[in-house]
């Protein structure tokens, strides 16, 4: 095959971008596609010979890190290659040209949700969220002890509500992971949301307003009305559910949970971290499959490292092995805890040796030193760094991604 040219779209020409990049997905239909383009901030192109054989695109997002920090990630999304060109190298092209613009722009964090997880590690991305999938026989999943709501929940229509939702996002202070939604991205979440879904009705929006009379929070949900042998068979489908405080994370559960004419309930994004798995009665009724989500590739590892906080003081030095980029490898200091930290080019010994990808799934806490280092994966070149970077980089709550991109 001839070489591959990386052509940045205009933003005037994002509708054929989308329009190009859905083919390559085999042109399955595509709720709301006609906003798809109003949620991208810059797309690539793959070319040979004159023709379109991949396509790629970037959300600026904000990624929330452990102490709170928001920083600038590149969502990279919509990645497609014509299936007439594929293993050819045209993804290695794009991944490289991602790459690069991130660093040209300052970006320090790449990050994407992979259609197959064996992909993207060989371009030093690592899984840094697990997310989980959840489901309850509602009959079983009664709390363990009673609660009584000192507030009171309430219907809103999503595409009124936009600003409300937002507000709340941004209040969520010790969400890890969580990404900012534009506007723009929740104008798309809405439309797509109004529509029915396979068996199931419109999503609908329950908001949760506080004692003091702000809303605390969400859940949007859809309702599949089943019915077998005359008896209901419902199942509630959770798509999210965000609090800001533990009354209305119980009072948004209770409601999913007692609907009636639902005999289940089913949610793709379940916390895992999430509260309700320790009030629940009965708590081995809720079935948890866990995946992995949100796959980072940190660009700048000094920012990056330095942005984010630790769960006690301690110091390591890691050195980073990075092929793709022999400038980010190297050897880093990291004195670091919970209020502060601070992170340099050292030609001091190391303590832990890992790769790119490693070093994004320890980054956000979900996933500890000491367990990559079980796996072979991260190296001890100093006794007790190992036992000393888990307890730095463990954090709690476990990280959370709010939307998959
Ligand atoms: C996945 C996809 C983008 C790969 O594109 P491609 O141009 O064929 O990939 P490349 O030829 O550049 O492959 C680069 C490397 O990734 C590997 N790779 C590519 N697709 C892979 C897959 N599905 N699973 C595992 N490895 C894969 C290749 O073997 C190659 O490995 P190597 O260079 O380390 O030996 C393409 O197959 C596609 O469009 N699939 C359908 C849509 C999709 O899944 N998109 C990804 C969204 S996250």
């Amino acid at each position: 095959m001839s070489t591959v040219e990386i052509a940045e779209v205009r933003s005037d020409d994002m509708d054929r971008f989308v329009e190009i990049a859905h083919g390559f997905w085999g042109g399955a239909p595509e709720p709301a596609m006609e906003l798809v383009s109003k949620v991208l901030d810059r797309a690539m192109l793959a070319r040979t010979d004159g023709e379109d054989i991949g396509a790629a695109a970037v959300i600026d997002f904000r990624l929330s890190l452990p102490g709170g920090q928001r920083v600038a990630m590149d969502g990279v999304t919509w990645v497609g290659v014509s299936a007439t060109a594929r293993r050819r190298g045209v993804l290695r092209a794009m991944m490289t040209h991602c790459l690069e613009s991130a660093r040209e722009r300052g970006v320090g964090l790449l990050g994407l949700g992979a259609s197959e997880s064996s992909i993207y590690r060989r371009f030093g991305y690592g899984v840094a969220t697990h997310i989980c999938t959840a489901q309850i026989v509602t009959a079983h999943a009664a709390l363990g002890t009673p609660f009584r709501d000192p507030g009171r929940l309430r219907f809103q229509s999503l595409d009124t509500s936009i600003a409300t939702l937002r507000d709340v996002e941004s209040r969520q202070r010790d969400r890890v992971a969580g990404i900012g939604r534009s506007e723009a991205y929740w104008r798309r979440i809405a439309v797509t949301d109004a529509k029915p879904e396979g068996e199931t009705g419109p999503a609908q929006l329950v908001v949760h307003v506080g004692s003091g009379g702000d809303v605390d929070g969400f859940v949007v949900y859809r309702l599949e009305e089943r019915w077998t042998d005359h008896l209901a068979d419902g199942v509630v489908h959770v798509k999210e559910l965000t609090a800001l405080n533990l009354d209305a994370h119980l009072a948004l559960w209770q409601h999913v949970l007692t609907m009636d004419l639902a005999e289940h309930l089913r949610m793709e994004r379940f916390w895992p971290d999430d509260p309700i798995q320790h009030l629940l009665a009965d708590p081995r009724r809720l079935r948890t499959a866990t995946s992995d989500d949100l796959h980072l590739r940190v660009v700048d590892v000094a920012a990056m490292l330095q942005a984010r906080r630790y769960s006690c003081d301690g110091s390591v030095v890691i050195e980073v092995i990075d092929p793709a980029c022999p400038d980010i490898a190297g050897r880093y200091r990291l004195d670091g805890g919970r209020d502060d930290a601070a992170v340099s080019r050292t030609e001091e010994p190391a303590g832990l040796l890992l790769d790119g990808a490693s070093l994004a799934s320890v980054f956000l806490g979900d996933t500890s030193v000491a367990a990559l280092h079980r796996a072979g994966l991260v190296e001890e070149l100093r006794r007790g760094a190992v036992a000393s970077a888990t307890a730095m980089f463990t954090w709690s709550p476990r990280p959370w991604l709010n939307h998959r991109f």
